[in-house]
């Protein structure tokens, strides 16, 4: 049955193909990142008009969380209802080994932690009220743990999975699920050029694994699973000698 969808951070990487791959399969679509012209193509990739019965696209800054009230209303009528909610929207900013910088890491915060509260509070309410619906956020495997290479972004990812548990365990007794995503590295803007990758995949194929996972009504996934496993090495190095080490 076609199922109306809100995916943020849907211009470019993993959301896009979220995006695309939902739409393709007939599904009602809104696309809201900040670069509207990106969301138009994504959607005549997938050879419908933007701003369809089908697809709708929002321009918005996700750090911008007073707006999203409003803007998620207008979105759910547009769409006629809601059925899951995917948050992508994130950035990495770039630190070097010997920086602290709070505009930053804060600026991390804002999106990737910030934006995905006030969308999600939003469709926690919309879903709790409803008594069914799929929330879906996209963390980071980089949450796991404090790392030395970028202290902003792990802190971001670690609350994203914190709040997202507690969501989980408010939600689940209402029949909503919520779906905590850590990929590894997935080939996107994010990661071009990024010395030392491995196992990496295209963003469509991580797509394609989070949409699976979210139909099955998994709770947590690393992507792809075999990050699951150095996920688990890495949380059981003690600190003694996680410090002195360059991961
Ligand atoms: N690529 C990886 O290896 C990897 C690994 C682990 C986790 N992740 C996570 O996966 C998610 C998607 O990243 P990606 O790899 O697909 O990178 P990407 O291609 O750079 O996509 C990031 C998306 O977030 C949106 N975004 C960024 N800042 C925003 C803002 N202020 N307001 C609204 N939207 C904003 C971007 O749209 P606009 O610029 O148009 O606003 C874009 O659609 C992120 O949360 C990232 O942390 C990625």
């Amino acid at each position: 049955m076609a199922k109306k969808i809100i995916v943020v951070g849907a211009s470019s990487g993993i959301g896009a193909e979220i995006g695309k791959i939902s739409l393709k399969s007939g599904n009602t679509v809104g696309f809201v990142a900040r670069r509207k012209d990106q969301i138009e193509e994504r959607i005549q990739e997938c050879g419908s008009l933007p701003d369809s019965s089908k697809s709708f696209s929002i321009s918005h800054d996700v750090s911008n969380t007073s707006e999203v009230k409003a803007l998620f209303e207008k979105l759910v009528k547009d769409l006629g209802g809601l059925d899951e909610i995917y948050f992508s929207a994130g950035i990495m900013e770039k630190v070097e080994m010997d920086e602290f910088n709070t505009e930053k890491d804060l600026r991390m915060m804002r999106i990737n932690l910030e934006g995905a509260i006030a969308w999600l509070n939003e469709a926690a309410q919309y879903f709790q009220k409803q008594g069914n619906g799929k929330i879906i956020g996209i963390s980071s495997i980089a949450g796991d743990r404090g790392r030395v290479g970028n202290p902003g972004y792990n802190t971001s990812k670690a609350a994203l999975n914190t709040y997202l548990e507690a969501l989980r365990n408010r939600l689940a007794r209402k029949g909503i699920t919520v779906l905590t995503v850590k990929p590894g590295f997935i080939d996107t803007d994010m990661t071009k050029g990024m010395p030392g990758l491995f196992w990496l995949i295209s963003a469509e194929k991580a797509a394609t694994i989070i949409l699976n996972a979210a139909k099955k009504g998994k709770e947590s996934i690393y992507v792809p699973a075999r990050w699951g496993l150095v996920a688990l090495v890495i949380k059981s190095i003690p600190s003694f000698i996680f410090k002195r080490l360059n991961v």
